[in-house]
């Protein structure tokens, strides 16, 4: 259930906070997960005097950071980021994976292509066999979005322009929309992603194809990490 989950991400994302030391940039993902991360570097800041610069993926969590007060900076402002440290909605044992349930994906891959390291944090229910149960997020520019729906239509994607509870499109950081692709399973994800990043309008999609250097993945028995 729900709880048990919950409890899954927290014991990931505390772990995941142990990689942070005194002088790092590090980004901040964003999600459910992440805010367990964060709360848990809160923490620290508090009791144990850590000092580290932050770079975050998303205003949620930009705010969340600040709250905190730790100090965010801009991804411009910085020549390197350290280690980027992020949930995921969905890893396969080729650590490929699918990000952007939370419609953060843009600014996760721009700040992931720029970081030394990378680690996902997830529940044990996230490592699947084959990705693409999740509906696969694609950011897509407002200008035209219908006729990029219609040709995802036409390649066979099962494309579902995400809406907020209101009925209205949702609206990225970057003010774009988010159509999530009902595939139910990625057997070629390389060539999707090809595809996808070539179709005009389109400008991300939520495939992090091995990517990622090290998953922790919530269990019941504690943490367990898996090394790409
Ligand atoms: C945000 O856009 C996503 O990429 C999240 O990192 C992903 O959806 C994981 O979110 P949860 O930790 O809430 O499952």
């Amino acid at each position: 259930d729900k709880a048990q989950q919950d409890a899954l991400k927290k014991a990931a994302g505390i772990e995941a906070a142990k990689l942070i030391e005194n002088g790092m940039i590090a980004g901040l993902g964003t999600g459910s997960t992440v805010r367990f991360l964060v709360d848990e570097l809160g923490r620290r800041v508090r009791e144990e005097g850590l000092e580290f610069t932050g770079v975050t993926t998303s205003r949620r969590t930009q705010e969340q950071a600040e709250s905190y007060g730790i100090k965010i900076v801009d991804i411009d402002d910085v020549d390197h980021i350290d280690i980027t440290i992020d949930g995921a909605d969905e890893v396969d044992a080729n650590f490929n994976g699918i990000k952007g349930g939370g419609a953060a994906l843009l600014w996760e891959k721009i700040v992931a292509v720029n970081s030394d390291k990378i680690v996902w944090i997830v529940d044990e229910s996230k490592v699947v066999d084959v990705i693409g149960k999740f509906p696969l997020p694609v950011e897509v520019i407002p200008f035209g979005a219908a006729h990029v729906i219609e040709r995802f239509e036409k390649r066979g994607y099962k494309p579902v322009l995400r809406l907020d509870a209101e009925g209205k499109p949702v609206r990225t950081d970057e003010n774009n929309y988010v159509v999530d692709l009902h595939l139910e399973r990625i057997d070629d994800p390389a060539e999707l992603a090809e595809d996808l990043i070539n179709t005009v309008g389109v400008v991300e999609h939520g495939l992090f194809l091995n990517m990622v250097d090290e998953v922790i993945v919530g269990n019941p028995d504690g943490p367990k990490k898996l090394f790409n």
